[in-house]
């Protein structure tokens, strides 16, 4: 559950502004489940009983953002009706989340899951061109011409792709990883991209969207979004808009 700091849970609730919080906790008229609120740093969930001159506050907008590892053979949806494991089935809430995008059922890696339709619009809409990153390792042992074309924007089924960026990040056997960054998302777009320039997907990872990447989550595991994640991902100024900062 999203955790906030006292000052913030007041401002959103509409009670003060930070500031005045601040003021109002210095003076000593603010209580959580029962108890004065000396510390300012103090973090309550929605969950919490939080008192301003005996008045219960309550929080109106309280939006959940989540981070996870998809694991292999999860299905990134809400709901599916031949009851395969969701992404959402592996977190624990009350919230009604949503995958933002899509990761096939056998790609691992970065997903995030939110109930703010605004969120995920800005993260997903084509407009935005938010970058994604992918490893992919490949049949094959890729040549710079054969990534140049990918560079260029590769011709598929539905349309040229956007010019990308690839790389190859090491030579394994007779095999390579290539490491793709893209800023569409349509269908199975990067294993087509690899096959079209002649070099099959046999795993595919995405390590990164935006500039906020998956490092520390081991696969299945997933936590709530914190303010640096949504730096990471949107930049700090736009990150300070939104007010996720
Ligand atoms: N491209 C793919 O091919 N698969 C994914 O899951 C995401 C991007």
């Amino acid at each position: 559950m999203e955790e906030y700091r006292i000052q913030k849970f007041l401002a959103h609730s509409g009670v003060s502004s930070r500031r005045a919080a601040e003021v109002l906790i210095a003076e000593g008229r603010v209580f959580v489940n029962g108890r004065r609120v000396t510390d300012p740093a103090t973090k309550v969930t929605v969950r919490d009983k939080v008192t301003v001159d005996g008045k219960h506050v309550t929080i109106t907008r309280t939006h959940t953002y989540i981070i996870m590892n998809k694991p292999l053979s999860v299905l990134s949806s809400a709901e599916d009706d031949r009851g395969r494991t969701c992404v959402v089935d592996l977190v624990k809430t009350d919230a009604r989340l949503y995958p933002v995008g899509r990761l096939d059922y056998d790609t691992q890696g970065i997903i995030l899951l939110t109930d703010d339709g605004k969120f995920m619009q800005r993260i997903t809409h084509p407009k935005y061109e938010m970058w994604k990153t992918y490893e992919a390792l490949v049949k094959g042992e890729p040549k710079e011409e054969d990534l140049a074309v990918l560079r260029q924007g590769v011709p598929l089924d539905d349309g040229l792709a956007l010019p990308a960026e690839a790389d190859v990040v090491r030579f394994k056997g007779p095999n390579a990883v290539v490491r793709v960054r893209i800023r569409e998302g349509r269908n199975r777009q990067v294993r087509r991209m690899l096959e079209a320039i002649g070099f099959p997907v046999l795993k595919l990872k995405r390590t990164a969207i935006g500039g906020l990447t998956v490092e520390g989550l081991r696969p299945g595991a997933w936590r709530h979004m914190k303010r640096k994640d949504f730096e990471d991902l949107l930049g700090k100024n736009e990150a300070r808009k939104w007010g996720f900062t």
